[in-house]
């Protein structure tokens, strides 16, 4: 099977690395980036993917296109590879505030579209997934099987995107956020030791969310189980549990307001 990626960011790049540390044997890989010289040190490492500058050559033999450039950028690069594509072929956009729906009035055949995570680097995580009515299941379990073991898709409806994506995609970046102000919260005490702290942390957060998944609890069991009735923790809770829906409000505000102005710029592009 020959697979084409096309933009090699951080996306594109991470994606290339799982197919073929999963799929070297059964796959032909091509990448293609506007910016070539990005490509050079994953192609001089891996001397059976051939690079392009041009998107229209990467594709022309694909039977399974990875779209992994900027959302705004979208619909430029399938406008340069609609005559290129070989007919059958199967496109996954990775791009975030494009609907299937849109990607449809450029490209007339199966497409899926996910909404990977960073930490598919380390097989953890999910990758959320919309597909077409083309696609049919044995499409599913073919992009299920390319990414065995290191990404794992829930179908959700192109109308969840938006929502999901700020737990399963921002995810990473926002939990980091969070990690980051309460890491920088104990800087107050004299023997603030970052290292430290960080290591401490990411251990108790790790071991929070295995004894939530692996002992099947709810995040509240897990509080009423730390917190013993009018002890330290149930202190802390309170405030938490006071000040943060008014937070995460805000934060979920902001980024529909993103997601609104982007889809629309995006649209407009189509
Ligand atoms: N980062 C995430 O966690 C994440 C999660 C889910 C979905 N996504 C989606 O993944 C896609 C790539 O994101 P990323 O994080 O990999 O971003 P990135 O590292 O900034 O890469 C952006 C890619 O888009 C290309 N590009 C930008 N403008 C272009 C243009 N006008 N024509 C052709 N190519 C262009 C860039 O090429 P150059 O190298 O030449 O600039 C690069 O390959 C986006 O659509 C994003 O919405 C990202």
């Amino acid at each position: 099977m020959e697979i084409s990626i096309l933009g090699f960011g951080t996306m594109g790049q991470m994606l290339a690395e799982i197919l073929i540390n999963n799929k070297s044997n059964e796959i032909t890989l091509s990448i293609a980036n506007r910016t070539p010289v990005k490509m050079n040190d994953f192609i001089s490492t891996h001397k059976n993917v051939k690079g392009y500058s041009d998107f229209g050559q990467c594709v022309k033999n694909a039977d399974l296109i990875f779209l992994c450039v900027r959302p705004q950028a979208a619909c430029e690069v399938l406008l340069n590879i609609s005559d290129k594509i070989k007919p059958g072929t199967y496109l996954i956009s990775i791009a975030a505030d494009l609907p299937v729906t849109l990607i449809e009035k450029k490209f007339s055949g199966k497409i899926s579209r996910i909404m990977p995570t960073v930490t598919s680097k380390i097989k953890r995580g999910i990758t959320l997934l919309v597909n077409n009515s083309l696609v049919n299941d044995s499409d599913i379990e073919l992009i299920a099987s390319l990414f065995k073991d290191s990404i794992e898709f829930r179908e959700i409806t192109d109308d969840e995107m938006n929502l999901f994506t700020g737990i399963t995609s921002c995810g990473p970046g926002l939990i980091s956020a969070i990690l980051s102000e309460y890491a920088k919260s104990f800087s107050i005490t004299e023997s603030y030791n970052a290292q430290l702290i960080r290591d401490m942390l990411i251990e108790t957060v790790i071991g929070t969310c295995l004894l939530s998944k692996q002992q099947s609890k709810s995040f509240d069991q897990i509080i009423d189980e730390v917190a013993t009735p009018g002890g330290i923790t149930g202190a802390g809770a309170a405030v938490l549990r006071k000040e943060l829906p008014i937070v995460f409000k805000n934060m979920n505000e902001e980024m529909i307001k993103k997601h609104v102005s982007r889809s629309k710029e995006v649209a407009e592009s189509f």
